[in-house]
């Protein structure tokens, strides 16, 4: 099943894996919750379990839960879990499982009826592979989403920035935003690099939804507090229309 209709969601992608993804789309989440919508969360392919309060289940599965509006359950946010913590098509390999592409959007759209944002969690960077001919990018492509970059600020992230930013081009998909998220603590000339990040994407008119600094805490109220409030409004009003007005200004 495709289904044509364009969701009510984004795609939040990253420049590689451990760059932030989980704690920017969890930010995402209480952000929207906070402002009115019903926020809910989508990790459709994960691969590492832990043993959490009783259940083997992803971490990054259980803290989106966690911050979503919409009460939903692990198997909701997490169709495709799996054990091992390794590349997706080959910890679903290792289980003897494979990934099934139709079941995963038939899940994102029957979570997109039941909330008014969808914030979707890709695995890794933007083109892992999560089969013999489909990948991450794919998955985007199919449920036709605008994509969030998560920029994991550490040396080499421009080049992954800007590489990644191409390839969401060269699948005909919007880059929506980008977040400069600082992935470790004291690194070298950051402040120069985000200025070159911004200048960059400026240039390629890509608006930055916000830097967000080392946290101690990095909880999502505390990552969303450094989130640029106007550049979220104006996207999520446009995915939202109906919800425009709850929008505190
Ligand atoms: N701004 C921050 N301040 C402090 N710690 C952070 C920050 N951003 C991320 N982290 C920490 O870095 C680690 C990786 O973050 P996160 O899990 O969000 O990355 P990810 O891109 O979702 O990873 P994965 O590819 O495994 O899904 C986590 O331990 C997280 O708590
Ligand atoms: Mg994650």
């Amino acid at each position: 099943m495709r289904p044509n209709t364009a969701l009510n969601a984004c795609f939040v992608t990253g420049t590689d894996t451990e760059v932030g993804k989980t704690r920017i789309s969890a930010a995402l989440l209480h952000w929207l919750a906070r402002n009115g919508f019903l926020s809910a969360a989508f990790k459709p392919v994960a691969a590492g379990t832990s043993l959490i309060d009783g259940q083997w289940v992803n971490e990054d599965v259980r803290a989106l839960r966690e911050a979503s509006a919409l009460t939903l359950s692990d198997a909701e946010v997490g169709p495709f879990q799996f054990e091992a913590a390794c590349a997706p098509h080959i910890a679903a390999s290792l289980q003897r499982r494979t990934i099934d592409r139709n079941a995963i959007l038939r899940s994102a759209h029957a979570l997109a009826a039941r909330a008014d944002v969808l914030v979707v969690e890709g695995v890794g960077g933007f083109c892992v592979p999560l089969g013999d001919d489909w990948d991450s990018a794919d998955l985007a492509c199919d449920l036709k989403l605008p994509v969030v970059l998560v920029v994991g600020l550490r040396l080499g992230c421009i080049n992954h920035a800007l590489l990644t930013a191409e390839a969401v081009r060269a699948r005909g998909l919007s880059l929506a935003g980008w977040v400069g998220n600082s992935v470790s603590p004291g690194m070298a000339w950051l402040d120069k690099n985000v200025t070159t990040l911004r200048q960059r994407f400026q240039k390629q008119h890509i608006p930055c939804w916000g830097c967000v600094p080392w946290l101690a805490e990095p909880t999502p109220a505390a990552v969303a507090a450094h989130l640029d409030q106007a550049a979220l409004r104006a996207f999520f009003s446009s995915v939202s229309p109906s919800l425009v007005s709850s929008l505190k200004t």
